[in-house]
């Protein structure tokens, strides 16, 4: 082979050398320790001396030519593999976002706030209390004889220091009154406890919602203005309400309410939501009585009012379609994810 052609044909695998590796090996295979080209200046030495230098001219120039074209090659190669790193590396910062996974609110907490927003509309305090009361305040004060059903052991939860777990919000009437004056309006949310089995309506643990009316003049009409207010601002102006006599030991004359309530399908039926009545006399007693023992005045006995109490479970069931109240509770993220990243 001429040295012009033995060049040519390396120049050439240079130029074609799609990356470093490839370029590596065409070094190898003409300027390497026993490449083409260092394998013909081992042939000098067997030349008449007098040839010899300018033979060795001619080599070193294709060698020279070789190497320069592989030095250019290489910074080609290296700088088109970092622009390649870099532009997979490269951050788009146009590109959308991972998706954070947002908490929401609990069905429960948001059946609260429409009921609590709307008796703000109306004037009322939103309060809450303990879970854990006294016999006095769960019961006694509330006019519930020793003997009423829901006083046995299979309704309460008894600590072992005598106290129970709230059965109902109904204490903090008691509680609220002995350290307020009338006139007052007051809604109370929080958790009670009933010690019996659990079913697709029953829970040991649920909430509810207690309001306390107090004043001069209060009537069962303004009681049912207020119960009327709550159902159309649940479910619109065109809500009905039924009552019907109920027996509650802390009010008299005493009621369970209803709500005509129509579903986004369509189907419409009376929902039970709760119990109401004019305060019993017996309880304002209890309160004074109470206020006395804390030597603050006497300032209930006279007055009228009316309370009512309901369990936001019942709503939330049915205005999300949730058919088993334990779902609220067994934090299943299938049920309770449903209701994520809706704040509101
Ligand atoms: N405390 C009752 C219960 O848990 C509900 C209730 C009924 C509350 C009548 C009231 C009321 O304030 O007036 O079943």
């Amino acid at each position: 082979m001429t040295d012009q052609s033995l060049q040519d044909q390396a120049l050439q695998a240079i130029a074609a050398a799609p990356d470093l590796d490839a370029l590596q090996a065409v070094k190898t295979r003409y300027v390497g320790k026993s490449g083409l080209v260092t394998k013909e200046l081992g042939t000098l030495g067997k030349l008449p001396p007098e040839e010899r230098k300018a033979r060795g001219a001619e080599i070193n120039a294709v060698r020279g030519a070789i190497e320069a074209a592989l030095t250019e090659r290489e910074a080609l190669l290296k700088q088109a593999a970092l622009d390649a790193k870099l532009a997979s590396e490269a951050i788009d910062v146009t590109l959308p976002g991972l998706p954070l996974p947002a908490g929401g609110l609990h069905p429960i907490n948001r059946v609260y706030d429409d009921l609590t927003a709307i008796y703000e509309r109306m004037g009322y305090a939103v309060i809450e209390g303990p879970e854990v009361e006294d016999e006095h305040h769960n019961f006694e004060a509330l006019n519930v004889p020793w003997y009423h059903p829901a006083r046995d052991l299979q309704d309460t939860f008894w600590l072992e220091d005598g106290r129970l777990l709230r059965t109902h919000t109904s204490p903090m009437q008691i509680r609220y009154m002995v350290n307020h004056e009338p006139a007052l309006k007051v809604v109370v949310r929080g958790k009670v406890y009933r010690y019996e089995a659990t079913d697709a309506t029953h829970e040991a643990m649920f909430h509810q919602l207690e309001g306390l009316v107090v004043g001069d003049g209060i009537s069962m009409t303004d009681l049912k203005g207020t119960i009327a207010e709550m159902a159309r601002g649940l479910y619109g102006p065109t809500a009905r309400v039924r009552f019907q006599p109920s027996y509650y030991p802390f009010v008299e004359p005493g009621a369970d309410f209803a709500v005509w309530w129509e579903n986004p399908r369509g189907e419409s039926k009376w929902l039970e939501l709760g119990g109401c009545g004019m305060i019993h006399p017996n309880v304002f007693k209890a309160v004074d009585d109470l206020r006395e023992a804390e030597g603050r005045e006497r300032v209930y006995e006279g007055k009228t009012g009316f309370a009512f109490g309901l369990g936001p479970e019942r709503i939330a069931m049915l205005k999300y379609g949730i058919p088993d109240i334990r779902y609220f509770y067994a934090n299943d993220p299938k049920v309770i994810g449903q209701f994520r990243g809706e704040l509101g």
